[in-house]
Formats: C-alpha cells, sequence, structure tokens
C-alpha cells in the first residue's frame, strides 16, 4: 500500500546508499578526495561510472582540469575519514594531512589510490551532462584494483546524518 508524498520524503526509503571516494590531484601536486553517494555504473564495454558532483566541489574543478580521477570504494574502517572527506571542500585544506588516509601509487592516473578501500577504480573523464541542477560526470575505467582480503567490507551511507556502516551479507543468503 502506498502513500503519496513529496520525492524528498520518498527518498528516505532508499538507504543504504553505496558511497564512494573520488581521488583527484590538482597541478600543484596535492591530491583530493571527496564522498559521492550519487554513483552508479553506467556501462560494461567500456566499464563506465556516473557520478554527481556539485559544480561547487573542488572536485569538480580538479576533474574538469586533470580529466582524471579515482573512484575508490571505502572499507568499513574508512567511515570517520570518508565523513571528513565529505563534510569538508579541498580548496584551501590538505584532507589527506587531516585523516592520515593511506595512499598507493596508482599505474595510469596520477591521483593516488586509496591503500585499505576494498577496490579502486582508475578513470578517464569522458563526458560531463548537466539534465537537471547536478552535473553529472563520466568517467572511463581505466585500470582496476582490488582489496583481495574478504573480511574487509563495503562502506554504506544509512541515511540520516550520514550514518557510515558495514554491510553484510545474511547468512542465509535470503534477504527476508
Ligand atoms: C556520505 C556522503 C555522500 C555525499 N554524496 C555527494 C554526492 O553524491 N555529490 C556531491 O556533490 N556531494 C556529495 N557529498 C558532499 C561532498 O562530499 C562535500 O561537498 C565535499 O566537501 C566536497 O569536497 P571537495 O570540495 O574537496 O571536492 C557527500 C557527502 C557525504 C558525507
Amino acid at each position: 500500500m502506498q502513500t503519496k508524498t513529496p520525492p524528498e520524503n520518498a527518498l528516505k526509503r532508499k538507504y543504504p546508499e553505496q558511497t564512494v571516494l573520488v581521488v583527484t590531484r590538482g597541478n600543484d601536486g596535492r591530491a583530493n578526495v571527496m564522498a559521492v553517494g550519487w554513483v552508479m555504473i553506467a556501462s560494461s564495454e567500456p566499464w563506465m561510472f556516473a557520478l554527481g558532483i556539485d559544480d561547487a566541489a573542488y572536485t569538480y574543478e580538479l576533474i574538469r582540469q586533470k580529466r582524471e580521477f579515482v573512484v575508490a570504494f571505502p572499507s568499513e574502517s574508512m567511515a570517520k575519514e570518508t565523513l571528513f572527506a565529505g563534510t569538508h571542500h579541498g580548496h584551501s585544506l590538505d584532507k589527506f594531512a587531516a585523516t592520515g588516509l593511506q595512499t598507493q601509487t596508482g599505474v595510469l592516473v596520477k591521483a593516488p589510490l586509496l591503500a585499505d578501500a576494498v577496490a579502486n577504480f582508475e578513470c578517464r573523464l569522458v563526458c560531463i551532462v548537466q539534465p537537471g541542477d547536478c552535473p553529472i560526470v563520466f568517467g572511463e575505467v581505466i585500470a582496476a584494483h582490488e582489496n583481495r582480503s574478504p573480511r574487509v567490507l563495503c562502506l554504506y551511507n544509512w541515511g540520516s546524518n550520514y550514518t557510515l556502516l558495514g554491510a553484510r551479507k545474511p547468512r542465509t543468503g535470503r534477504l527476508s
């Protein structure tokens, strides 16, 4: 049974939401990191991500400048750092120094990988489209890296005030 409600109320029911960290590196050599919940796989041949990135974000400026970035899926141990990356702008703040996030060098993109993430995807900017109020950034995956530890779980945003927690598979494999 459904009850008509404004979209912003209905959307509160969609959580948990996958959250990624988008890593960039500017002309000054400094890396930046931002949390993004508006993320989806947009193509499998070639692999692409689509990300909703506010044009006020420093990350948006750096993606347009360098035309490359890393999409990292944070592990549940990275909740505090993910919240920090998602609540501070990097224009005049070094979020890596502030959080102590560990990095690793990628193979094709100058922005670093996040060493403790579940997986990292090096991406090349394909295009940016803006059908509504938020620019949608399309990135083609040009290299991918995984954390092989089976104990490392992905981090999700569970909604109200950015509650960031891991999610476990139900033991039976059944959802109900
Ligand atoms: C869990 C979470 C999810 C977020 N999702 C988005 C998103 O999808 N798009 C967006 O533009 N900002 C999102 N934000 C806010 C940005 O991460 C925030 O504005 C950040 O400070 C931008 O950093 P920058 O200016 O260094 O690029 C999210 C924040 C959090 C904590």
